[in-house]
């Protein structure tokens, strides 16, 4: 339930539950000094519930890139491979010169691929771990992000249905994500296609909780053919994001969520693009390959 108080006695901050998954965190000032205990009950909160709100979070763009660094190294979240540019953290619709990006501007059809179920960075072997996004300026209306859990997902299948799914792999592809949004990638990965297999059901390296790895950025089971995993994945994908697995957060200036892609998957809500949006979006790289569940744990 919504604002129902859910802290534990050793946290340094109150927590309380959103509605229906994730947590808000009141109480903990990131912009300030944090020190290593409040630091590690963050993590662990952010690690068992998936999803941590805190408002009012006046951090700069180096303070978030600090605070990004102590979760672990940083990955760069524009669209090529190459060294994280600490300018570029900002996934906004306003150029550099201040001037509003329109709808059909190739960086804004290219940053419409959020608006898809997604995991960050999961076209790579190793997918991103945590990710810590900021709201600087909100359109009055849409713009609001999405999240859900695969862990939640993973309970609501049945026994026989699970029993399905271990040991079976699915290919993430964005280049066909981009693609069935008429994007033609390219070259633009060179070397690198974004496309990476990883198990349909996880065990995450830190809780050891399953959780189910699907996103609408996967076409393809691995051994499947197409006819038969096209309805596999349209089903889980409807277990994913049934209203009662979902947040909706309406943003406003100063919040920051954090959230764990090993357990959730997120997606952007499109917005009218004659009003600014200013996000600015810090992700951590993964630590290790998605590991595999088994029936047997
Ligand atoms: C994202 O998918 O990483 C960004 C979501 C958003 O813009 O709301």
């Amino acid at each position: 339930m919504d604002g129902e108080e859910v802290s534990r006695a050793t946290d340094p901050f109150e927590i309380r539950r959103l509605d229906p998954i994730g947590v808000e965190i009141v109480g903990l000032d990131l912009a300030g000094p944090v020190d290593e205990g409040a630091f590690r009950s963050l993590r662990e909160t952010i690690v068992r519930e998936g999803l941590v709100l805190l408002r009012e979070q006046w951090l700069d763009a180096a303070t978030q890139i600090a605070l990004g660094r102590r979760f672990g190294p940083l990955e760069n979240t524009s669209l090529d491979l190459g060294e994280l540019d600490e300018s570029k953290i900002q996934l906004s619709n306003v150029d550099g010169a201040g001037r509003l990006r329109g709808q059909n501007e190739l960086e804004m059809r290219l940053v419409a691929i959020n608006e898809g179920w997604h995991s960050d960075g999961s076209f790579r072997d190793v997918p991103a771990s945590f990710s810590l996004f900021l709201a600087e300026t909100v359109p009055e209306e849409g713009g609001d992000t999405f999240y859900l859990s695969l862990e939640r997902a993973w309970q609501a299948l049945s026994p026989d249905e699970r029993q399905l799914l271990y040991g079976l792999r699915a290919v993430h592809d964005y280049e066909r994500a981009y693609a069935v949004r008429g994007i033609d990638l390219g070259d633009f990965f060179g070397d690198s296609p974004p496309v990476a297999s990883h198990p349909l059901v996880l065990r995450h390296p830190e809780s050891g909780r399953t959780g189910l790895f699907v996103s609408e950025h996967v076409f393809e089971i691995e051994g499947m053919a197409e006819a038969e995993a096209r309805p596999l994945l349209d089903r889980l994908m409807a277990v994913c994001t049934a209203p009662e697995n979902v947040y909706r957060h309406r943003w406003s200036v100063g919040d920051l969520l954090i959230w764990d892609n090993r357990s959730t998957l997120h997606r952007a809500q499109g917005f009218d693009s004659r009003h600014p949006r200013v996000m600015r979006h810090v992700r951590v790289a993964g630590f290790e390959a998605p590991i595999p569940a088994s029936a047997t744990g």
